[in-house]
């Protein structure tokens, strides 16, 4: 006798959720008026242009890493789970400390995530909405359930410090977010994920594999300023419109924009463009200065702590930089509260220990291991 069919199985639909976000910056700050001591520049014409007034520079301990790490453990701390439970680790970057292995490999053993893929994402500015939705998606599928996505960058190892043009501009940190699968409707409603390739020697960071380097210095960053300028405030506006409209959501109905920090007058342009206010958009440059991949997520931190997100709010993250590249995205706020914040909190703190045995432990085999096939092979 056949069996009966039951039909089709039915499985809920995913949505991911933030559910945890955190920051770090390096401990040095740097004024404008310290920067005029060494390059010819002035705080006046600095803040004018830009907004800024003081960025952090890592010192020699601190790297993309580092930074990437601090930001991660808040992550969790917030999100209340264990570096064990995390299925994905996606930092995007434009400074690593090494082409390979992945800083996202350097954090996931330092976390002691040892359950979780881990790999770096290249898209300068626009790296963070790249790997966030790069993560969401693979939450949204099914093949994760909680994700790590960090925005980490060194930008003042890359500067060339002759250059006022650029080395003003920039600083550095780290942000993260712990995206969590869920079936509450909301979180990353849609994004957006754009590339222009044709516009890659407007911003770059030429490496040995660079054939032509017309002038420019190795592994340092070159800009041409009034170019990029141009370009963000075009897709800046195009591009909110655009993820807007994919994720169905009127304008009128956003609560907040947080987009890449690079220029508060691009912030002023675009808000002018869109007819908003400028105060719909999230700014901190003025602190932080350009900080690539790691401003969205720094700059979404402090709005959550400035009380600018509340549940059920719209909100719009828009990246924009070297590649050239631009990202968006539109995300329903609804983080599903944990119930006991503090609960984990020493399992963490031992899961960090255990992770930090581990490493040196397996490095001490390994190195045991490497010494006694050189004796044998001494011995024979
Ligand atoms: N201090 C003093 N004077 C300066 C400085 C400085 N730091 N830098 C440039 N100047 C001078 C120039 O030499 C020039 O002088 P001149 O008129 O005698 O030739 C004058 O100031 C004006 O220079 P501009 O380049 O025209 O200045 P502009 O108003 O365009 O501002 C800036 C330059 C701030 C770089 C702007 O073009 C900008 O913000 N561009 C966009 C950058 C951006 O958004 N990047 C995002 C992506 S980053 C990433 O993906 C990694």
């Amino acid at each position: 006798m056949a069996a009966a069919s039951t039909g089709p199985e039915l499985v809920p639909r995913l949505y991911a959720h933030i559910v945890g976000w955190g920051m770090a910056v390096p401990e040095c700050v740097m004024t404008n008026d310290d920067l005029s001591a060494f390059v010819d520049t002035n705080d006046q014409w600095i803040h004018e242009r830009t907004g800024i007034r003081q960025r952090y520079i890592a010192n020699d301990r601190e790297s993309s890493a580092t930074l990437g790490l601090g930001a991660a453990r808040r992550a969790l701390e917030i999100a209340n789970i264990l570096p064990t439970d995390l299925d994905l680790i996606v930092v995007a970057t434009s400074t690593p400390e090494h082409i390979f292995p992945a800083t996202a490999s350097l954090i996931q053993d330092w976390l002691g995530a040892t359950k979780a893929g881990a790999y770096d994402l290249s898209a300068a500015c626009s790296g963070f909405v790249y790997a966030l939705e790069n993560a969401a998606q693979a939450i949204k599928a099914g093949s994760v359930k909680i994700a790590l996505v960090i925005g980490a960058e060194t930008m003042s190892r890359v500067m060339d410090w002759h250059d006022r043009t650029t080395c003003v501009l920039f600083g550095d940190g780290a942000g993260a977010v712990v995206l969590k699968a869920s079936t509450q409707p909301g979180g990353v409603l849609a994004s957006l994920l754009r590339s222009d390739g044709a516009g890659c020697d407007l911003l770059a960071i030429p490496t040995q594999n660079v054939r032509d380097l017309a002038g420019h210095r190795l592994n340092r960053m070159y800009m041409a300023g009034q170019d990029v300028f141009k370009f963000a405030v075009r897709v800046v506006d195009e591009g909110i419109r655009q993820c807007l409209d994919k994720a169905g959501v009127a304008l009128e109905d956003v609560r907040l924009i947080v987009p890449h920090q690079a220029n508060q007058r691009i912030l002023a342009s675009v808000a002018k463009r869109l007819k908003m206010d400028s105060s719909m958009f999230m700014s901190n440059v003025e602190r932080y200065g350009n900080t690539s991949a790691a401003s969205i997520p720094i700059a979404l931190c402090e709005a959550i702590e400035q009380k600018r997100v509340r549940a059920n709010d719209h909100i719009v993250l828009i990246g924009f930089g070297g590649g050239l590249t631009w990202a968006a995205s539109v995300i329903k706020w609804g983080v599903p509260k944990p119930e006991a914040p503090l609960l984990n909190r020493p399992r963490r703190q031992f899961a960090y220990a255990l992770a930090d045995v581990r490493s040196r432990f397996t490095r001490l085999q390994r190195a045991y291991s490497a010494l006694r096939r050189r004796l044998k092979k001494l011995l024979s």
